[in-house]
């Protein structure tokens, strides 16, 4: 069949196979700029444009495009010249992990792109999704906004410098993790429970493997027999050992049963409908406190290896304790308020979706080969790390190169010498990340079959064999005096961990650290659980656990406050934990746990502010309610029991300078933040400065990009070898030049030396001639922590006849210490508030009875539109602090925290009724509204607690 297309300007004739569409036409050409968000025409992700009409490329047939002119990111810029809305991207830095990025680009440059679009940018970016942003970062960009400053030599932290992939993102060259070509590639496609819990009786692969194409298919048989936690920590036995690679019992609906590999998806996904398999089904339990009932059934029947609480009682993992005495408070308050508020599950939806590419390639030191340079050799065996000379690369969507690869390593008895991972430029993580969901399964094909295997979940995959935020229930009780002192607080917290318990345990038991420790009372107690039920698991998310309860403490705050007549913002005021206070809790202090900067006044102050000169009430439509709230929150910078950073920062050949960390950059921003850390340590600009991470070939160890850690822990590792890197060179160069070391000054390219300029390629050519290498190592083990703190204030309005609400005005307070980088850290405020938004006002992974997932699409989940999401004003707190980097907090996970409860809080005041559960849904405002019409109560701001 004849067959031509022109993309970019290059002639193809490679015809398309039948049924195929453009998206994989394009990327299978080596276009790898078109990107894979849902393969359903939801996100935009794959946009590109047909004779200069922009399409989502995965619903258009590639056949479709014969004859036709189609361009992709790639080929927007024209002569080596960016075309101007490509620019417009970098000036305002209108991307974070940039995955969504190249569909934004194809979309606003399209010459339908008019006046008349940009004038409604809701409407005209209704098929664009953006996970990271916020979408007001590209707003500006659209408009031509510019945020970003020139880097100049010296001292570059507290600047808005642009992150230095910013150009291979706007031009789609930024490599993600399936942008490599990998030569004789595996495709790995997964066969997956249709039961919430059985036994597998049988399996017949026999089917299966007559498809042509299909190479291996793996069952429990071909598992190790041993357990693991696919939760991510520095200490692996933090969570529980509950899971196998492949099992003979699944516990969730989704839960993966066999392993096909083929030579195509096609024939992968074949051969998972031939398998044959017989279940016993067993009784299954959904509710975590029916879970932890009497005569429940058991979901893991483990012994104490497995480190789980109570195995009999569904119970994963369980916090008690009790500072004073409650009962006492109860009795010495003058008011009590108690209540139960629940969240739901939320997804992560990092628009790039997990997966992983293992391949092999030569193990000498010194030779990292490139994907494709594998040899195809005979099969290994079993447990085979591949042939003599060579390792295993896994090129990864994770947060956790380092310990992923320890955790290979363990599961497959290998040294690590023979396991490398990596990640390119991850498309997203919040979390979902800290994860080995899919590394452990294909290691296992790639080494079985001495092959290179893929496997890239699909959208649905991604609801219902990922990971989500876990769903809690917290009952809160308050006690306070009459002038607002609080006597006593209490929460029983439910946490439901689902089929596995991943980060179950130490998500439970930081949801009730910073939320409890952040007021003053003589009198706390909490009892909490993380219990398993046979849904999909919950992991690690932004805020990890904490936002949850702050949801529940914050609504409780707000209530409490109204019974007792007191302002919410000076109830806070009189309760708050101040300047040099320890955070205490029932459960005792977290000893490495410090406020070593102090904004939460300032903070608060943001509020009070707000509040004194707003007038967004008049933005209200005629009728509608109005209302506003606030809500504050507090957070460690880092998680407990250490997290570890190597860096090492060395002066090149060129006299440019190389830093290498483990941490990996999903769109948070850390690249930028180490450069400008290393560039003021060495009076360089940022330019002069090249970085390789997030590669365990590249340091010693890393922890991971989570907990908040990436600008506190890493960014004072890199801290620590750039300066000792800054005294190397003075004093080599003192001794060179025969000049007092006092004298010197490093410059962008050189050391001034008493007037004298000796340039740094001088230097290192000088200092190699003798034996000299001029690098320094860096080294943090993420304790002790400080504590960073966020406040959010809404002003809403809500139609009392349909439900529906609108934000008349967003305000967040930010206490991130030294803020390194203005912009980015505003964009990790703005991208917080937005998915924060969508979990209070739509997001929910919904189950059906026997509890598979119901929502598995972004078009059944909805996700914040660029239309769902107002501008917020973000104020920082001027503090520095004495434990992080150059006075530096973190700012990545906090600020989702107070948004939903500043949300409850302006519903409230606008409706008269406390919402507890969270989405607040508009049919479930109307339908509140409505139950209250129908019983003669009244609605809205002037409605008595009583009415
Ligand atoms: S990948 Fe095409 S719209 Fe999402
Ligand atoms: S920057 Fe838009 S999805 Fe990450």
């Amino acid at each position: 069949m004849s067959f031509s297309i022109r993309v970019n300007g290059e002639d193809h004739d490679s015809a398309p196979r039948a049924g195929q569409c453009l998206r994989t036409y394009l990327r299978e050409q080596g276009w790898f700029g078109v990107k894979k968000g849902c393969d359903a025409g939801d996100c935009g992700a794959c946009t590109v444009q047909v004779d200069g009409d922009p399409v989502h490329s995965c619903l258009y047939p590639a056949l479709r495009a014969e004859g036709r002119s189609v361009t992709t990111v790639e080929g927007l810029a024209e002569d080596g010249e960016l075309h101007p809305m490509q620019q417009r991207f970098l000036d305002a830095q209108g991307f974070q992990c940039g995955f969504c990025t190249a569909g934004f680009l194809m979309t606003t440059s399209a010459e339908a792109f008019d006046e008349e679009k940009r004038a409604d940018l809701p409407r005209a970016l209704k098929g664009n999704l953006c996970r990271c942003t916020g979408y007001r970062a590209i707003e500006d960009a659209v408009r031509g906004v510019r945020h970003t400053e020139r880097p100049c030599a010296g001292q570059a932290v507290g600047r808005s410098l642009g992150a230095p992939a910013g150009p291979q993102v706007v031009t789609g060259t930024a490599r993600y993790t399936f942008d490599v070509d990998v030569e004789g590639l595996l495709h790995m496609k997964l066969l997956r429970s249709p039961h919430p819990h059985a036994r597998i009786v049988s399996i017949d692969t026999s089917a299966a493997l007559r498809v042509p194409g299909v190479v291996a298919v793996f069952t429990h048989h071909d598992a190790p027999d041993r357990l693991y936690s696919s939760a991510r920590h520095e200490h692996p036995t933090e969570g529980p050992d509950d899971t196998r690679v492949l099992d003979d019992v699944v516990r969730f609906v989704g839960q993966r049963v066999a392993a096909v590999v083929a030579e195509s998806e096609g024939a992968a996904e074949e051969g998972c409908r031939r398998i044959a398999v017989a279940h016993e089904e067993l009784p299954y339990v959904l509710d975590p406190e029916e879970a932890m009932a009497p005569g429940a059934p058991v979901i893991h029947p483990k012994g104490p290896e497995s480190r789980i609480a109570r195995p009999e009682n569904n119970v994963c993992g369980e916090a008690h304790g009790e500072l004073g005495d409650v009962d006492q408070g109860w009795r010495e308050a003058d008011v009590v308020y108690e209540e139960t508020f629940r969240t739901q599950r939320v997804q992560h939806a990092s628009l790039e979706t997990h997966g992983c590419v293992a391949y092999f390639e030569p193990s000498e030191p010194g030779e990292p080969g490139e994907p494709g340079e594998q040899r195809d050799g005979s099969r290994g065996t079993a447990g085979s790390e591949g042939a003599a000379g060579e390792r295993i690369v896994v090129r990864s969507s994770t947060q956790v190169p380092f310990l992923t690869r320890r955790a290979l390593c363990d599961l497959y008895g290998l040294p690590m010498e023979k396991v490398r991972v990596v990640a390119g430029r991850v498309g997203g993580g919040f979390g979902g990340k800290q994860e080995m969901l899919t590394e452990d399964i294909v290691v296992l094909a790639a080494m079985r079959l001495h092959r290179p295997v893929k496997l890239e979940f699909t959208r649905a995959e991604q609801f219902y064999g990922a990971t989500t935020r876990h769903p809690f229930t917290i009952t809160v009780k308050l006690g306070a005096k009459r002038d607002g002192t609080l006597t006593a607080l209490q929460f029983r917290v439910v946490a439901n961990t689902g089929a596995y318990g991943n980060h179950g345990p130490a998500v439970m038991f930081h949801s009730i650290g910073e939320s409890m420790g952040v007021y003053r009372a003589p009198h706390k107690k909490v009892d909490a659980y993380s219990v398993y039920t046979n849904a999909v698991p919950a992991g690690a998310f932004r805020g990890y656990g904490l936002g949850q309860v702050t949801f529940a403490v914050e609504s409780a705050m707000d209530e409490l406050a109204r019974r007792l007549g007191i302002d919410p913002l000076v109830l806070r005021e009189r309760n708050i934990i101040g300047p040099g206070e320890h955070m205490e809790g029932p459960l005792g202090e977290e000893e490495d746990l410090h406020i070593a900067s102090y904004g939460l006044d300032q903070c608060l102050g943001v509020v009070r502010n707000a509040l004194a000169d707003d007038t967004s009430a008049e933005l209200a439509p005629e009728g509608w309610l109005v209302g506003q709230g606030f809500a504050m929150a507090a957070i460690a910078c880092g998680p407990p029991g250490g997290h570890i950073a190597d860096a090492t920062v060395k002066l090149l050949e060129d006299g440019t300078y190389d830093i290498a960390v483990g941490t990996a950059e999903f769109g948070n921003g850390t690249t930028t933040v180490h450069k400008q850390i290393t560039a003021g340590a060495l009076g360089t600009t940022v330019d002069r400065i090249g970085i390789r991470q997030s590669d365990t070939d590249v340091v010693r160890h890393d922890t991971g990009a989570f907990g908040s850690a990436g600008t506190v822990v890493a960014g004072k590792a890199v801290m620590k070898a750039a300066n000792a890197l800054a005294e190397q060179i003075l004093t080599f160069t003192a001794e060179y030049a025969r000049t007092p070391r006092s004298l010197l000054r490093l410059t962008a390219d050189a050391v001034e030396c008493d007037g004298r300029v000796v340039t740094l390629k001088e230097i290192h050519e000088a200092a190699r001639g003798r034996g000299v290498e001029l690098r320094a190592d860096g080294h943090f083990g993420g304790s002790p922590r400080s504590v960073a703190f966020n406040s959010q204030w809404f002003r809403i309005a809500v139609d009392p006849g349909t439900g529906e609400i609108r934000i008349l005005r967003s305000v967040h307070g930010a206490d991130a210490g030294k803020v390194m980088n203005p912009l980015q850290c505003r964009g990790q405020v703005e991208g917080g508030v937005a998915q924060a938004l969508g979990a209070t006002l739509f997001e929910r992974v919904l189950l059906d009875e026997r509890g598979e997932v119901t929502t598995a699409a972004f078009r059944r989940y909805r996700l914040p539109a660029y239309a769902d999401v107002p501008r917020t004003e973000v104020h920082f707190s001027e503090t520095s602090d004495a434990i992080g980097p150059l006075g530096a907090k973190s700012m990545s996970e906090s600020p989702f925290n107070p948004v939903p409860p500043a949300f409850a809080n302006a519903l409230r005041d606008a409706t008269g009724i406390r919402f507890t559960e969270a989405p607040f849904l508009r049919d479930h405002v109307w339908q509140a509204l409505e139950e209250r019409r129908r019983a003669g109560r009244g609605v809205g701001r002037g409605v008595s607690l009583d009415e």
